[in-house]
C-alpha cells in the first residue's frame, strides 16, 4: 500500500485524478472501476477539468460501478446511476453505453450481479479501481464481517452506513435510506490491477488506522487492500491522523511520486 497523505482534499483529489488522466491518455482504453459518495466528487471535478483543456478522452474507456440500491432506479435522483451521470458522465466524452451500473431494480439480483461480473471479465478486468471509505471500515457496501473473497452479490447495510449516507443525501431521513444494495465484492475489487482509495476528514480516521495498520479483518474490508500490491490511499491530514508511521508514509509516496 502506498499511502499520499496531503495538506487538503482537493491537492489530494488532483494527484489522484492526475494518475487517472495519464492511465487514460497512456491507454485510451483503460477500464475504470468507479465509487460514489461525497468523497469522489472533487477528483470527477479535475478530471472533467482535463476532459475541458483536451487534455485527455473517455471515448473509449469503459466504467463499471462498485454498487447500487436495491430498489431504487437509475433515474431516482438518490440512485447511484443519477449520481454518476451528474457528476461525471455528463460532465465528460465518454459514451453513456460505455457505463455500467448494477441495475437496483433488477427482478433477478443474483443474475443480474453474475452477469455484472461476466461483463467485467469479458472487458478484460478493472484496470483501475477508484474507492471512497465508509467510517465503518467498508470499501464498496461490503460492512464488517463480509467475507474477504466475496463476488459481487446483494448486501445488507449497517445502521452507521444507513446514518451516514442519510446524513450527506436522502436530505437526512434514515428511514429513507434502502437497507439492501447490490454490490462488487471484496475479492472482485481486490482483482483490480491498480486500486486509488479516497479518504478524507476526521470521521475516517479510525477507518483508514485499521485499513492500513490494522490486521487484516472482515471487520475492516477495506484492510484487504492490504495484499494488492499497487494500491493507493489518498488521505488529507485529518483522515491520516491516527496513522502511527504517517511521516514514513508521506515522505516515500512524495519520493515516488516525485512531489
Ligand atoms: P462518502 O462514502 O464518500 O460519502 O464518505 C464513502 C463510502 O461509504 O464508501
Amino acid at each position: 500500500m502506498e499511502i499520499v497523505i496531503c495538506k487538503t482534499k482537493e491537492e489530494a483529489s488532483k494527484l489522484a485524478a492526475d494518475m487517472i488522466t495519464a492511465a487514460v491518455k497512456k491507454n485510451p482504453k483503460t477500464v475504470l472501476g468507479l465509487a460514489t459518495g461525497s468523497t469522489p466528487v472533487p477528483m470527477y471535478t479535475e478530471m472533467a477539468k482535463a476532459v475541458k483543456a483536451k487534455k485527455v478522452s473517455y471515448k473509449d474507456v469503459k466504467t463499471w460501478n462498485l454498487d447500487e440500491y436495491v430498489g431504487l432506479p437509475g433515474t431516482h435522483d438518490q440512485s447511484y446511476r443519477y449520481f454518476m451521470n451528474k457528476n461525471l458522465f455528463e460532465k465528460i466524452d465518454i459514451k453513456i453505453s460505455n457505463t455500467h451500473v448494477l441495475n437496483g431494480m433488477a427482478k433477478d439480483p443474483v443474475k443480474e450481479c453474475e452477469k455484472y461480473e461476466a461483463q467485467i471479465k469479458k472487458a478484460g478486468g478493472i484496470d483501475i479501481q477508484v474507492l471512497g471509505i465508509g467510517s465503518d471500515g467498508h470499501i464498496a457496501f461490503n460492512e464488517p464481517g463480509t467475507s474477504l473473497k466475496s463476488r459481487t452479490g446483494v448486501v445488507y447495510l449497517t445502521p452507521s452506513t444507513i446514518k451516514d449516507n442519510a446524513r450527506l443525501f436522502f436530505k437526512g431521513k434514515e428511514d429513507e435510506v434502502p437497507t439492501r444494495a447490490l454490490s462488487m465484492g471484496v475479492g472482485t475489487i481486490c482483482e483490480a490491477k491498480k486500486i486509488i482509495l479516497l479518504a478524507f476528514g476526521k470521521n475516517k480516521a479510525d477507518a483508514v488506522k485499521g485499513m492500513v495498520e490494522g490486521g487484516i479483518s472482515q471487520f475492516c474490508t477495506a484492510s484487504a487492500l492490504q495484499e494488492h500490491n499497487d494500491a493507493w490511499i489518498f488521505c488529507d491530514e485529518e483522515s491520516a491522523s491516527k496513522l502511527k508511521l504517517r511521516n514514513y508514509y508521506a515522505w516515500r509516496s512524495a519520493t515516488k511520486l516525485g512531489l
